[in-house]
């Protein structure tokens, strides 16, 4: 049986923000090598082009988030699941501050320390995603 047309939407857009989200940071890694060799800014036009994408995307994510957990009856949820779910909202917090505070850094460890967290955390969100829908 095919998925309803608004579960199809819900779904779509929060899978499609986590590839820009995710994906985006992925292919970001990469790319920083590269554009080093295009000049001094090079690197810092490219980070600033992926941001402008990239906090949209979490937005949508967020809403969409929500929009998932709305679908879902407590009562009826697991203990396993409703732990995960709290898990991945903690996740998800933390991966917004490390990129917030990644993008805002200006020393080499501050950019790793920072750019690491949030990497992992967005790919803890990922995976916890997958195990709430089943
Ligand atoms: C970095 C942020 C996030 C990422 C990368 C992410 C990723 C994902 C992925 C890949 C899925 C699996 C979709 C599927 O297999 O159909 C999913 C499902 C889900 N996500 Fe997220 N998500 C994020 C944020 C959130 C937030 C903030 C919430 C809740 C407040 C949330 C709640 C859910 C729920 C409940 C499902 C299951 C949906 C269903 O089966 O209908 N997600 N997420």
């Amino acid at each position: 049986m095919l998925a309803p047309a608004l579960d199809t939407l819900r779904l779509t857009l929060h899978v499609l923000a986590a590839t820009v989200w995710v994906g985006g940071q992925i292919v970001m890694m990469g790319m920083v090598g590269p554009s080093r060799t295009l000049g001094p800014g090079a690197t810092k036009a490219l980070a600033r082009a992926f941001a402008r994408m990239a906090w949209p995307a979490y937005a949508v994510l967020v809403v969409t988030g929500f929009w998932n957990v709305s679908t879902f009856h407590w009562s009826a949820q697991s203990g396993a699941w409703k732990a995960v779910l709290i898990a991945k909202v903690i996740v998800v917090a933390a991966a917004g501050l490390g990129f917030l505070l990644h993008a805002r850094s200006t020393s080499r460890v501050g950019l790793a320390v920072w750019g690491s967290l949030g990497g992992v955390a967005s790919i803890a969100a990922l995976v916890m995603g997958v195990l709430l829908a089943g």
